[in-house]
């Protein structure tokens, strides 16, 4: 079996609270601790505010400057009024991937019926493909458990290391 590539990854937490050292991040390690053992590697974290031209700011940063194949952010996807995550990634992201936030939706609709209020988007911004999933630790490992499969497949043939899908 050929060996598996070292995947670059961001995480990106949306917490008006987190940002200001009012709260704890439990999602940002969260996301962390289960995406390592798959062959990831954590180049890049922040908290920052749920504010659209900072979060925008930040995609851009991560994709544009090659930091990261993949960017997960989490918080910020239900209806507070401060709630702009996805908005924010769809307005830089140019190719929208709606299957992973279906994907995350469905499976979690198992879990609790709340799940449907998560607006959550993902995206592809030049070589970084961005996630946004739901704000508590325990929304973060239910949503990665359900993508983190064919997510690497995806990501190798973002990059470049995979051409096509082996049927
Ligand atoms: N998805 C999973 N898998 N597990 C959860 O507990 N919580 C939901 C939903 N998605 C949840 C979930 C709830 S209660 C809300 S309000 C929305 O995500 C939005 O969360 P956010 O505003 O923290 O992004």
């Amino acid at each position: 079996m050929s060996e598996q590539i070292k995947i670059k990854a961001a995480i990106l937490t949306m917490s008006d609270k987190g940002s200001k050292g009012e709260r704890e991040d439990l999602s940002g390690p969260a996301i962390k601790d289960f995406i390592e053992p798959y062959g990831y590697e954590v180049v890049d974290y922040k908290i920052i505010p749920d504010d659209f031209d900072i979060i925008r700011k930040e995609i851009k940063r991560i994709a544009d400057e090659d930091i990261a194949n993949v960017l997960f952010t989490t918080g910020g996807t239900g209806f507070s009024q401060r709630d702009v995550t996805p908005e924010a990634t769809k307005a830089v992201c140019p190719r929208e991937v709606p299957g992973i936030p279906e994907a995350m939706r469905a499976a979690s609709m198992q879990i609790t019926d709340k799940a449907m209020l998560s607006r959550a988007a993902a995206g592809i911004r030049k070589n970084t493909l961005v996630i946004n999933m739901p704000g508590s630790p325990k929304a973060v490992v239910e949503s990665l458990e359900v993508i983190i499969k064919p997510l690497r497949h995806g990501i190798e043939i973002l990059v470049g290391e995979a051409s096509e899908c082996a049927r």
